[in-house]
């Protein structure tokens, strides 16, 4: 089985990205800039931000993290965005979800500037993905791909289920592994929580993409002989034995799988250090588009 290690493909994008960044500095450009706002103390949201804050800096780009209270308002909030879409010297804006219930995170959404939407998530960016037109693909579905193309994973015509239906992850997992290109031209199931007979479904995919944030629920018995596994669940479960009283743990029961797939990541140091690495990749692609 191949272990489809996230440290070593995303270090692979990363050290591109050190290169490309070496190269503006010695050009005298100025680097590509990420702003990341922060709203309230959610314990998981503080160490994502914290993590892209820090992968920035490792690669040579800027990042500015502008917090808010969790009783800030949505109007405060949407000024400030505003303000970040008129600034010249921001190139990429992402605000970390989820959102506390009286903000419309669609409104937050639909105020970040398509242009410098690193998350993909404006509606005018995800039409463009559904199109074959993508500007900035969302960064944990982005870094499944350049996982695939990292370990080189053969997708062509095989059958891919994804299991999850959001915009952040399931939605744009099934559009690109079903788009014409190298790492697509899969046939792709998305099942959720309606899905009828998802043991039988999951059991005939050559790639299973697993985004539901159920700990240890796919099993070996879920998974066909020889299939491609890919855990996007990142799920903190309650550990008295550990640092921080709690562990991450993915979707897959990763020892029980591990004995029928050709492929898995683990978790952590899998898809988690992949998401990052495409939202790098869509920062610098916001700089260059300018
Ligand atoms: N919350 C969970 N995943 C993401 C992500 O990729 N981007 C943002 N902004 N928030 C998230």
């Amino acid at each position: 089985m191949i272990l489809l290690d996230g440290k070593i493909a995303s270090q692979s994008v990363k050290d591109e990205l050190l290169l490309q960044v070496k190269k503006l500095k010695e050009e005298h450009k100025r680097v590509p800039h990420l702003a990341a706002i922060l709203v309230g103390n959610n314990g998981a949201s503080e160490t994502y931000v914290a993590s892209k804050v820090k992968n920035c800096s490792e690669i040579g780009f800027r990042s500015s993290l502008i917090r808010f209270d969790s009783d800030v308002n949505e109007d405060e909030l949407l000024t400030a965005i505003i303000k970040l879409n008129n600034d010249e010297a921001i190139d990429g804006i992402l605000v970390q979800l989820p959102l506390p219930k009286h903000i419309s995170e669609q409104k937050v959404i639909e105020t970040i500037s398509p242009t410098k939407d690193v998350d993909g998530f404006h509606p005018i960016n995800a039409g463009k993905l559904v199109q074959g037109f993508p500007v900035f693909v969302p960064a944990t579905p982005y870094g499944v791909m350049l996982m695939l193309e990292h370990f080189n994973i053969d997708t062509q015509g095989k059958n891919a289920v994804v299991i999850g239906r959001s915009n952040i992850v399931g939605r744009p997992m099934s559009v690109l592994l079903s788009g014409n290109h190298k790492y697509g031209n899969c046939t792709v199931t998305i099942c959720h929580s309606h899905t009828k007979n998802l043991e039988e479904i999951c059991s005939q995919a050559d790639i299973l993409v697993s985004a539901i944030g159920n700990p240890g629920m796919i099993k070996a018995n879920m998974v066909k002989q020889g299939a491609v596994i890919i855990d996007v669940g990142i799920t903190r479960v309650d550990d008295a034995t550990a640092v921080k009283g709690f562990r991450i743990k993915g979707d897959v029961d990763f020892n029980d799988v591990a004995t029928k797939a050709s492929a898995l990541t683990p978790v952590p140091g899998g898809v988690g250090l992949m998401t990052i690495a495409g939202l790098l990749k869509n920062t610098m692609k916001a700089y260059l588009n300018k």
